[in-house]
């Protein structure tokens, strides 16, 4: 079965020949962007996943992943943006067993949670694995000095080194040359992937199988939606839909868009999408805000503002087919507890008809809706939803006019940041 967008309920705000008219008008942007090639450029790895990934680094990450279920109690992921993001997607919504206790820092400043971490791995079995594309940011940089030292101190040097795995650039980046004289085991952090497009590198596949979650599920389901988008017409690429509808929203003036699940365990997924979208299009005065919304909780919170709020909100559902679980409604005759009208009824069908009636009354409401309907939730899937959103946020921002591979916003609070701190170049 096929993931599916149906954005038949948007199309009260755009109609079917704003659709194609605009396909139409873009025939040949569109047909520039999507020929992009793994290889034609220093941004476009991730194009192929078997260029993020072949089969011998594959096999390698699997070897270091199987190690480190072996020996560790607590695997430390030490990142920020790109470098942990994806990971902690997959990792959140399919790491089953509860060893290791996969731990992130680098991704805070908060000396609560540094001190807590490091309380937190005091005499256990630990592996960290320090993931940086330039190791310039001072967020992991400075947690992973902090993580190394306490190895260091409870472990000897040499054994400390044999527990830490560094990710980073393969051109003699300040991390390279690190692990090299340091000792420590060493992926690279592809040249040509910026970090919110490197999940399906060894970037996010090395914490994800350290999890126990199935790397190659991950990596097919990626695959064949590559295979998808990129022989698709574009009137029938959903990609193009996607990015197409947006554009044209946004110029209607809805310049937010939510990110809306029913399944908690698509929350560090949502954060996912959030980064990838929210870094890619933000900038140059324009992009549509990327938000995320895990219901029925924030139908109770941000429900309100979505229903009755500034008309500027579009919404972006993704449906799980196959609920995941069953768990019938107990009978209860002898209490008057005013919900017998849910007996003999299962949780999944609540959820469900929670999820049609949330679409029904936020489109009824004027919210552009549309709906992306996955089989079910599984690594293969979420391989076919990192591939899909990377695709799509690649067409979308490039038809919007911004360059989706930068970040120069990001580089304001870090420079006032450094002069404070006293960095010097
Ligand atoms: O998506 C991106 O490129 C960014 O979010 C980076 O991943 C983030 O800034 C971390 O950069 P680095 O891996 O160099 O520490």
């Amino acid at each position: 079965k096929q993931i599916q967008l149906d954005f038949s309920k948007a199309l009260g705000t755009v109609t079917p020949q704003d659709m194609d008219s605009r396909i139409a008008a873009y025939r040949e942007r569109l047909k520039d962007i999507l020929a992009a090639q793994a290889g034609a450029s220093d941004v476009l790895g991730w194009v192929d996943p078997d260029h993020c990934a072949d089969e011998a680094l594959v096999a390698r990450i699997e070897e270091t992943a199987a190690e480190i279920r072996a020996n560790a109690e607590v695997f430390l992921l030490i990142g920020v943006g790109g470098s942990n993001q994806g990971a902690r997607a997959a990792i959140k919504a399919f790491q089953r067993d509860a060893k290791p206790e996969i731990v992130y820092t680098g991704n805070n400043l908060s000396p609560v949670y540094m001190k807590r971490i490091l309380e937190r791995i005091e005499g256990k079995s630990v592996y960290a694995n320090v993931i940086a594309k330039n190791f310039a940011t001072l967020e992991p940089g400075i947690c992973f000095r902090v993580i190394r030292k306490q190895l260091e101190a409870a472990l000897g040097e040499g054994a400390a080194a044999r527990r830490i795995i560094a990710t980073g650039s393969p051109n003699r980046s300040s991390l390279e040359r690190l692990a090299a004289a340091q000792g420590y085991r060493f992926f690279p952090f592809p040249l040509d992937i910026g970090g919110r497009f490197s999940v399906l590198s060894a970037v996010g596949l090395l914490p994800i199988a350290a999890s126990g979650v199935a790397i190659r599920e991950i990596l097919r389901g990626a695959r064949d939606m590559a295979q998808r988008l990129r022989t698709a017409s574009l009137e029938e690429n959903p990609a193009v839909q996607y990015g197409v509808l947006r554009n044209l929203l946004l110029e209607r003036g809805f310049s937010l868009e939510i990110l809306g699940y029913f399944e908690p365990l698509l929350e560090y997924f949502s954060k996912w999408w959030v980064q990838l979208f929210g870094e890619s299009e933000g900038k140059q005065g324009t992009g549509i805000f990327p938000a995320a919304c895990s219901f029925s909780e924030d139908l109770h919170a941000l429900g309100q503002y979505i229903q009755d709020g500034r008309r500027m909100i579009m919404e972006t559902f993704i449906n799980l087919e196959d609920p995941g679980a069953s768990v019938p409604i107990p009978e209860d005759p002898g209490t008057e507890d005013g919900f017998a009208y849910l007996d003999g009824k299962d949780f999944a069908h609540l959820n469900r008809t929670a999820f049609e009636a949330t679409v029904k009354a936020h489109a009824d409401g004027g919210v552009p809706v549309q709906i992306l309907n996955v089989p079910a939730l599984t690594p293969y899937y979420m391989g076919q939803l990192f591939y899909f959103f990377e695709y799509a946020c690649y067409i979308s921002a490039s038809l919007l006019g911004v360059n989706p591979f930068d970040q120069p916003g990001v580089e304001a609070y870090k420079t006032h940041m450094f002069n404070a701190l006293g960095k010097r170049e």
